[in-house]
């Protein structure tokens, strides 16, 4: 395998987009890519919920950082005078903050993670439980940043002689603290001198694969071919694509995985064609805590986001609209799925669990 000194050229080329900026929590601003690069600057627990909500940070270790990080925002917000108070304030942020999207286990897996490193470090006093916060919420994100950079290691291994991949939504370094996990792949792919060319689907309503894949890939310098969504079986059927590969934002202990609205035909399309469809995502992604998909929570978005598009009509106003942002892809339709901790492969209910016994 190659070394993990792989990725350090890519990450050194390109900023975080999620970051401690001393005082507040800085992201790039998702929501204007392409058109322009904002970096936002969230100093209240309302403007890092609102960030969360609206998408301007997204995906989902991004918004594990993001609300991570919000926990240290909201203990400088509260200014509690007794490590008491402090531990208080910190419950009531792992509810709002870890509560803002519902689908993504990244985002109440990353508070509850900081509240139980403060709780594991006894402070003494509240700079010290700051301090707690603030070093879990950095260890988060450098968990996951070596996360990507080994997805990506095993994901070279993995589809070796494959060139030609086709991803949805977006999984790379504006998702995540690292070189991404789908996109990972692709950037290891790249950084080994191997030749890659990605067809990104445009993933409606909100454009995640057009404004922000293709703009990411095209900034990196990878080949990148856009498409409609619907275009992914005929990708498939006239070979243009050999594989798929998607995050993920909750897997459930059979393999079940929810992610964005759309990966799920994607999915059906590749078994159809006989083309290899992979997950890859961090343990964090993971929630053995639910046996099946069933149990994931769909996040259902506003009904603004179908029928208008930045203000412009883009349907009768008044239109009826069901807008659900992920669906699950019944584990028998990955071939495997692309983690830190190896490459599992079906029976999930065994291979996932034999990687979490694993865990240091
Ligand atoms: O609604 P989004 O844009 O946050 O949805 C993101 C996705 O579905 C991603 O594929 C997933 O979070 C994995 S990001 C590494």
């Amino acid at each position: 395998m190659h070394d993990a000194s792989i990725a350090d050229a890519f990450l050194a080329a390109h900023p975080p987009s999620v970051r401690w900026a001393g005082d507040c929590v800085e992201i790039i601003d998702q929501t204007t890519l392409p058109t322009s690069i904002d970096v936002l600057s969230l100093r209240s627990v309302a403007a890092v919920i609102d960030a969360i909500c609206r998408l301007a940070v997204r995906g989902a270790p991004a918004i594990g950082a993001c609300g991570a990080l919000g926990v240290v925002v909201g203990l400088d917000e509260a200014a509690p005078t007794a490590v008491t108070d402090a531990m208080a304030v910190i419950d009531g942020l792992v509810d709002r903050i870890g509560n803002a999207r519902p689908t993504a286990v990244n985002l109440s897996w990353a508070v509850a993670r900081v509240r139980d490193a403060v709780v594991a470090a006894m402070p003494t006093s509240v700079p010290g439980v700051r301090n707690a916060a603030l070093a879990a919420a950095e260890a988060i994100m450098a968990g996951d940043r070596d996360a990507c950079t080994r997805i990506g290691l095993y994901g070279l291994d993995e589809l070796a002689g494959v060139s030609r991949i086709m991803t949805h939504c977006n999984t790379g370094r504006l998702a995540t603290a690292g070189w991404g996990t789908a996109l990972g792949v692709v950037y290891a792919k790249a950084a080994a001198g191997e030749e890659v060319h990605v067809y990104a689907s445009e993933t409606r309503p909100l454009l995640q694969g057009a404004r922000l894949t293709a703009w990411e890939l095209h900034d990196a310098g990878i080949d990148v071919t856009l498409m409609p969504d619907g275009a992914s079986a005929t990708a498939m059927a006239q070979r243009r694509v050999q594989a798929v590969i998607v995050g993920a934002d909750r897997i459930t202990a059979n393999g079940d995985t929810a992610n964005k609205i759309g990966t799920f035909t994607h999915a059906v399309n590749a078994r159809y064609a006989g083309i290899p469809f992979y997950v890859a995502a961090p343990l964090s992604t993971f929630d053995p805590s639910l046996p099946t998909g069933d149990g994931i929570v769909i996040e259902e978005r506003p009904a603004v986001e179908m029928r208008e598009w930045r203000g412009q009509p883009t349907a009768p106003p008044d239109v009826a609209v069901w807008n659900p942002a992920f669906d699950v892809t019944p584990g028998e339709l990955i071939t495997a799925i692309i983690t830190e901790a190896g490459v599992l492969r079906p029976p999930y209910t065994e291979s996932i669990r034999a990687a979490f016994a694993a865990r240091p």
